[in-house]
Formats: structure tokens, sequence, C-alpha cells
């Protein structure tokens, strides 16, 4: 199969209306249909039969889940009703049945062959004399671990309902935790161990979480990750959170830890007490399964609600469409447990299947810069789902960290988290996929509960650089700011017309806000705040957000967030925050800093102010760039103008219109630091 070299770059269409800073520059006209022998072997290798389905889909997508639902997912009590939207934009799927997902991620599976079939296959970080550390949970055994850890969370007092907090490396106590609290139908919320003891306290107390669940430490890129010691912060610091009543500890590192008494206990101490065999608590399909917390534009992280039937559906069939999964498989997805796709498609989804997964504690460049190829080569890896970010950091890397090792156990590659730009596709699909595997390129968002953007990589032809169309069943279109749907090639917004099983039923705390955030821009319609264009071939090509959230390495990160944490700092009077475009992380954080009166600026004041955000969010949020300022562009109303920091952060001059700005005298002030 041969690569036609890419189109000439034209300037996109933007419709009257939509946001004038989606433009669309990318053309792309390399094609990769299905290898023959992957169609052949795939669950969807006939494309009559897919567009059949897509066509039934359209018409009764409600007739369509409740298939799905029926067939992917065992309940304990059948459900008679699909979708109800008498409460919307709140959904309520399958509503009348009964589930539990650790049942159908665990038992349904050991009643069958697969009982003695590796469920988790986990290495760790280190290397010792004798190899990385190694552990494989078959299905059996992940689930008497998870049985046991449920009863220990019984008898710590919770009960359905209650809110479990889980800040923990990727260790297999972390999958553990999250199915022993869907066993009982406590809610977790996993903050990812990245995350500092300001934003686990933040997260702890909106949840109003009983128990934290966490490690003495963890292994990340060679050193320990202290995570007991983050938790004994946020627990004091400013108040901490009287909500918790009980920290358990996983000893991971063996390192020293302080200890409260009473509150603290040890995981492996708890473990050897609890009884054996506490069964699936039946829940009603819309029991609320886990919150994750996730940046919106403004103020504090939204806490998103994910349910149980409908989350389980639609996780179940897009884990095993989009990814094929097949029980000779074995699955890799690189995200942490403490984003979306750890919990879909590291722990649910994949589960659900019975499908065997492999869980990394550590990262990409310890010892060297080959762990992740060295990984595949040595566990046969065949399914390898990972983000664009990291992509880009193996290709700065150089190919020789890759060549060094057989790779050919892999037959099909994912990414999420970021529009790929498709030089880093095509690298992907040759020097990894050693051009045999498909990619798909799976668009979604916490919000959505798993994926609905993304090709059937059986039947589909994949395009570098589009996620392709909407899955079977779901309604996604490109419209105007009226709703009104747009023709090809025309940039706009990008809205689910219809509800579907995953997808989010609220804001945790904050029903106003949901319905604000994702329902109020048009009536109607679920917009995701994301731009995007539709080609001739109704191709979905994601333009980025529109509004003012970055995406630095996939991760979403809120302006407002790192503003705040600026503003805490007792010399800074104002900061605006914009992403500028970065060849590694996508977007990168540059920070424009209004200083106290008097206070003088310096490289050290903008390096203890870098340091500063990442104490205060987490090394994430930490800006590559801080531009001092005597005064911010405002408009009239006294909002920041964004748009124009992004200009000067990105181009370095301003040429965009101007007129509702306040003091133009600003931008010049602006230019001229820029010039220091
Ligand atoms: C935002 C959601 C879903 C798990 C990872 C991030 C961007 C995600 C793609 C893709 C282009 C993508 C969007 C989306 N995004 N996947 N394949 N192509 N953009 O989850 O933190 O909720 O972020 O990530 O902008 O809205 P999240």
């Amino acid at each position: 199969m041969s690569a036609s070299e890419p189109g000439p770059a034209v300037d996109g269409t933007i419709a009257a209306g939509t946001n004038p800073d989606i433009t669309s520059i990318l053309v792309e006209n390399r094609r990769f249909p299905p290898p023959k022998a992957f169609a052949a072997a795939a669950h969807l290798g006939q494309p009559e039969t897919v567009e059949e389905l897509r066509q039934r889909a359209a018409l009764d997508p409600v007739g369509y889940w409740c298939d799905v639902a029926k067939t992917d997912v065992r309940w304990s009590k059948p459900f008679t009703q699909g979708l109800d939207w008498s409460d919307a934009p709140h959904a309520r799927w399958f509503a009348d049945g009964e589930l539990n997902i650790s049942d159908n991620c665990l038992d349904r599976h050991c009643e069958t062959w697969r009982r003695h079939k590796a469920a988790l296959i986990w290495e760790g970080e280190p290397i010792g004399a004798n190899g990385p550390e190694i552990r494989t949970l078959t299905y059996q055994q992940l689930l008497v671990q998870v049985q046991k850890f449920a009863a220990v969370l019984r008898s710590l007092g919770v009960q359905a309902g209650d809110r479990v907090c889980l800040y923990l490396p990727m260790i297999p106590e972390a999958a553990i935790a999250m199915l022993a609290c869907a066993r009982i139908g406590a809610v977790h919320s996993v903050v990812f161990g990245g995350f500092s003891a300001e934003a686990l306290r933040d997260r702890t107390l909106d949840a109003g979480a009983k128990v934290i669940v966490t490690a003495d430490a963890g292994y990340r890129r060679g050193a320990l990750l202290r995570l007991k010691d983050v938790v004994d912060e946020a627990l004091t610091r400013n108040g901490g959170a009287a909500c918790v009543q009980h920290v358990v500890v996983v000893q991971r590192a063996g390192c020293e830890v302080q200890w409260q008494a009473g509150r603290d206990a040890w995981w492996h101490e708890c473990m050897a007490a609890a009884p054996a065999g506490m069964p699936p608590t039946a829940l009603p399909a819309e029991h609320p399964l886990f919150i994750l917390y996730t940046s919106g534009t403004t103020g504090k992280p939204k806490g998103i609600l994910h349910t149980t039937g409908g989350y389980l559906t639609h996780t179940t069939r897009t884990a095993r469409w989009v990814f094929d999964l097949r029980d000779d498989d074995l699955f890799w997805c690189t995200a942490d447990v403490g984003w979306v796709t750890g919990h879909s498609y590291v722990v649910y989804g994949p589960l659900s299947n019975g499908a065997t997964v492999l869980m990394y504690e550590g990262g990409p460049a310890f010892p060297d810069k080959d762990r992740f190829w060295d990984i595949v080569q040595r566990h046969r890896v065949t399914v390898f789902y990972t983000a664009p970010t990291a992509l880009r950091t193996f290709m700065a890397w150089g190919d020789a960290p890759i060549l060094k090792h057989d790779l050919s156990s892999l037959r099909l590659l994912g990414t999420v988290g970021e529009p790929i730009n498709p030089a880093a596709w095509v690298w992907y699909r040759s020097v990894i996929g050693g051009d045999r595997c498909p990619i798909v390129d799976t668009w979604w968002q916490t919000e959505t509960g798993g994926i609905l953007i993304a090709p059937l990589p059986g039947v589909q032809t994949c395009v570098p650089g589009t996620a392709t169309l909407p899955l079977p069943g779901i309604a996604a279109d490109v419209v105007d700011n009226q709703g009104k749907s747009l023709p090809a090639d025309v940039g706009g917004l990008l809205v689910i017309r219809q509800p579907w099983p995953g997808m989010a039923r609220t804001i945790w705390g904050d029903r106003e806000r949901f319905a604000q955030t994702y329902y109020g821009r048009i009536a109607g319609m679920y917009v995701t705040g994301d731009g995007a264009r539709r080609d001739a071939d109704g191709n979905f090509w994601i333009l980025g957000r529109v509004d003012d959230v970055l995406n630095v390495a996939g991760h979403r990160i809120g302006t407002m967030e790192v503003e705040s944490a600026l503003v805490s700092h007792p010399h800074v009077a104002e900061a605006a925050v914009v992403g500028r475009p970065d060849a590694l992380t996508g977007q990168a954080i540059v920070a424009f800093v209004t200083p106290m009166l008097g206070v003088q600026t310096s490289p050290a004041l903008a390096e203890v102010l870098r340091s500063h955000v990442a104490s205060e969010i987490g090394g994430l949020a930490r800006p590559a760039e801080i531009r001092f300022a005597t005064a911010l562009p405002k408009t009239r109303s006294g909002k920041i103008m964004r748009r124009l920091l992004r200009e000067l952060a990105t181009a370095g001059q301003v040429t965009g219109d101007v007129t509702t700005l306040e003091d133009f005298g600003v931008i010049e002030k602006l230019r001229a630091t820029d010039e220091d």
C-alpha cells in the first residue's frame, strides 16, 4: 500500500457567526484502507453489514442501544425502559434495570473458561536484579481481591452511595479499589497522583469522601512519588477535609510514612482480616458509579458524574468494536487511572469484555527511552493505545530506541486526547506499527464516558488527522451558533444531537452548571466545546477547544485554575493564561502576569511563580513561560481578552479585531515586554 503525498495547505472556510478562532488549514490526501488479513479476522469486517447497522442505529438510536445493553451487559433485573429524557438534559438509561459492574467485569468471566485467563498483567517501574516486578492477576484472582477489598470498605462504614477517593499510583490496587467500590455501590473519585495536596483536598471536600485509598508512594521517572505525605497535607492544610474518616494505605515502596492511629490503616492488614466471597450488590442502572473532576472554563473543577448501566453498555461495546478486542489480545492503554481513559479503557471496558489488560506503573524514559517498546516486546502486546503528546515525545527521541525492539506482535494502534497531526500519525503507523497496523484516532471526552468518534478498523479507511466517523448510535454534527448543520468543509461547533448511554448525568452537586455548560448554548444539543469540520466523505476533523480551556499533553487544564493559582501568590496582582502551540505537548501554557506594585520582576520571580503553580495544581499546569506586564488587555466590561494574548504568545503581534479593547496602549506595552 503506498501513501500519496499530503496536499497543499489551504485556508478553511469559517461559517458566519461561529468562533473565528477555528481555522482549518489542513488538507490530507493519504488513505489507509483496512489490511485484508485484519478485516478478515475483525469483529466487524464487512462494510455492507456496518453500513446497514449505521442506518438502523440512525433511525432508532434508543432501540440500537437497548440491543447493545441486552447483548453486552449482564443484568440481574432486565430493563424495560430505554431512554428517559423527561428530566432533560439529565438522561436516564435502562432505569428500571439492575446490575453490578464488578459482576460484569469479573464474576461473569469466572463462570466460564476465562476464570484462569489473565485479567491484569502489571509491570512496576523499577528494574531490579531479576528485571522489573511483574504481577499477573487472573480473573479469579482479581475477583478474590475485589471481594476482599469490598468487604474492607464495608467494615470501614462505606455504604452504597458513599464516596471513596482513590489517590493511587498505577498499581493493580487502583483497579481493585475501583471495582470494589462498584461491587458495593460506593462512588469512586479517582484523583490523579500528580495532583497537589490543595487539588486533592478540594476534590475530596467537593465529593464529601469518607475514605481515601492511597499508597505510601509510587515510582515515577526513577523517583518516589510520596502520595501518603500529600494525603496527610491535604487533610491538615486549610482546615483539611473533615468528611474523611479513614485512609487506607497500600504499601508499595516501603518508605517511611506518618501515621495517624484510628484514621490510617494498611491495605495489607485490612485485606488479611477481610472475609472472602462478598457478593455483588444489585444496583439500579442509574446508580452513580464514579465522579471524575475535570477543568471547566471558569471557577472550580467540575465533578463529572457517570452512572452504572449506560456507562457499562457504552464502554463495553466501544472497547470491543474500536479496539477489535479478542480473547488472544494483550491490550495496553498507557493512560493513568486518574483520567477517564484509565477508567473506561484500562479498567471497565476491557475487563467487561474479558480481555487481558497490561498496566504499567511508570514513565516511558526509565531506565531508558525504549521502556515502552521493551514492554511491548517482552509481553507481546497486541493493541496499543496512547496519546499524541506521547507520540511526539517518542518522535523527538528518534527511532533508534524503537527499532531496537521486535514490535511485530502489535496489530492495532490507537490515539486519544487531542488532534494528532498527520506527520505524527504517519510516523506512528510506519515506525511503531510497521506499516501493518490500522490506527484508530478516538475522539471523546470525560463527559462522554466513552469513545464517540473513531474508525471501526476492520471496515473503515483511516485518514491521518481525523477520528473519521461517529460510531453507530452517535448523532454527531457540526453546526453554527444557532444549531444549524453546516455543509462540508465549514468549521463550526461539534455537537451531539441525541443522548447516548455513556453520557455524563450531571456535575456533582451542581445540576444547573451541567445544564448550562453542555446544553445551555444551543437548545436540545450537547455542545462539546470543540470546533470541528466535516470533509466531503463525512470525516470529522477536530479543530481544538473553542473556549478557554487548554489542552496540555492531552489533559484539559482550565485557564481559570492556573490564573487563580498565580494570583494566590503575594507578588501577583493579576494574571491571564493562554495556550500557544507546542510541538511536544500540543499546547504550552503562557502566563501574562501583572506584579504587585513595587515588586521587582526577574527571571527568578518567574521561576518562583512557575513552581508555585505546580505546587498549587500539579506539575502538568506549570507554565512554560511567564511574561510580566504592567497591564492586561481588557474589554470595557473588564473581561480579559485572551484572544489577543494568544496572538501575542503565538505570533508575537496582534492582528485581529481590537475594537472592544479598552486601552490600546496595553498591547504596545505587552509587545515591548516581549522584546526585552
Ligand atoms: C478533549 C477532552 C477522552 C480522554 C482524553 C481527554 C480533546 C480528545 C481527541 C481526538 C482531537 C481530541 C478534545 C476533547 N480530544 N480526543 N482523538 N482528536 N481532540 O479527555 O480531558 O475530557 O478532554 O480532548 O478537545 O474535547 P478530556
